[in-house]
């Protein structure tokens, strides 16, 4: 029987009060790949009283870092065949390849599979039997940000979803799982595979990893070409974009706009509708568009598997840019002073 509230529905938000890992006791949980998600999941399981295997490559990074951590790991495939639950935390790209080529056949029959992105079931890189129980937990932060929080007592938000195929009770394990690594404690949202990877994949892109990056990099660019020295285009360009980070993230916007100058409030609320016109929007619109479509998803996964990844070299390009190098520049001198970078006054100047 699933967890219900009042309406007989599974809640759209999982408080951690209500929920028990009484689904998760005498269940082993296989951690396929020890990474960024792979080590805080683990670790948090652990600590909750939980049964983990870790599977890593024999020669990984993950392995040594498994090891150091005081896990005994077995190799990816050795894992998945002892999990009762089995979470794929391998690279995206890699996920499909080792569902076809191992993981399908490796597994227990009546073994769970778990995801922290829903990329693979959304995009049919993985295609579980009818009736298996599947479910996703994508922690919203990385794996370091989850692990610590997690260790100070804390956690993050997570989105949580299961196929429409799974059994009565995965709604109960996924949210089990959820509260077991850290993911309830500001609410486990209910939502499905399809729309975590497509609202995620969209943030990265639009805002992100995406559009916010090439907003700063044209603001540097527009200063440098017109004679401001390179060090204050990136100083009032990039490195103070934590700062209202940081006051939208603790006060919201309405809060954050009350607390910079009103020069800052003025200029901002008046000139940012002029950058982010309906062009704009329509080329979101058009990404929006392509990650729906699944032509992302294919353009990724080719370039993942090609001999000269397209991705490799642009971050290369990125990384040797005369951008980059400034940023270098200017954080090395901060660090070398030890200065903390945020400004406790929260204004931009
Ligand atoms: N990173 C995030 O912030 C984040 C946030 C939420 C959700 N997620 C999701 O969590 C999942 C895992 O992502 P991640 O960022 O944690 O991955 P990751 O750190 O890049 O890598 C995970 C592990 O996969 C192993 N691996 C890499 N290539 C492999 C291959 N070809 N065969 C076998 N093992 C391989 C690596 O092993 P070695 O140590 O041996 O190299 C590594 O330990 C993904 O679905 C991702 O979308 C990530």
């Amino acid at each position: 029987m699933e967890t219900q509230n009042k309406t007989g529905q599974a809640p759209d938000v999982y408080e951690e009060s209500e929920v028990t890992l009484a689904p998760l006791a005498d269940r082993t949980v296989a951690i396929l790949g020890y990474g960024n998600q792979g080590r805080a999941q683990a670790l948090n399981l652990r600590d909750s009283g939980v049964a983990v295997v870790v599977g890593a490559r024999p020669d990984g990074r993950g392995h040594a870092r498994a090891v150091a951590d005081g896990f005994a790991p077995v190799s990816l495939q050795k894992a998945a065949a002892q999990g009762d639950v089995v979470m794929v935390l391998l690279p995206d790209e890699v996920q499909g390849p080792a569902w076809r080529d191992w993981l399908a056949a490796g597994m227990k029959p009546a073994a769970a599979l778990g995801f922290s992105h829903g990329f693979a079931i959304a995009f049919d890189q993985i295609a579980p039997p009818d009736g298996a129980t599947c479910f996703l937990v994508a922690p919203k932060g990385q794996g370091d940000m989850l692990r610590e929080a997690f260790a100070k007592g804390g956690g993050l938000p997570g989105m949580l979803a299961v196929t429409d195929t799974s059994p009565d009770g995965t709604w109960d394990l996924a949210a089990a799982y959820a509260k077991a690594i850290g993911c309830l404690k500001g609410g486990g949202f209910r939502t499905t595979f399809r729309e975590e990877c497509i609202a995620d994949q969209f943030g990265e892109q639009a805002v992100l990893c995406g559009g916010l990056i090439e907003l700063l990099r044209a603001a540097y660019d527009t200063l440098v070409s017109r004679g401001y020295s390179k060090d204050n285009a990136y100083f009032e360009c990039v490195h103070e974009v934590k700062l209202i980070a940081d006051l939208l993230h603790r006060h919201g916007l309405d809060g954050m706009r009350r607390m910079i100058s009103p020069t800052a409030a003025y200029g901002g609320l008046t000139r940012g509708p002029r950058l982010v016109d309906d062009g704009l929007r329509d080329r979101m619109s058009t990404i929006l568009d392509e990650i729906e479509s699944g032509d992302f998803a294919a353009e990724f996964l080719a370039d993942a598997s090609s001999a000269d990844p397209s991705g490799a070299s642009l971050a290369a390009r990125e990384a040797a840019s005369d951008f980059t190098a400034t940023g270098r520049g200017l954080r090395k001198r901060l660090d070398a002073l030890g200065l903390d970078d945020t400004n406790p006054s929260g204004g931009t100047r």
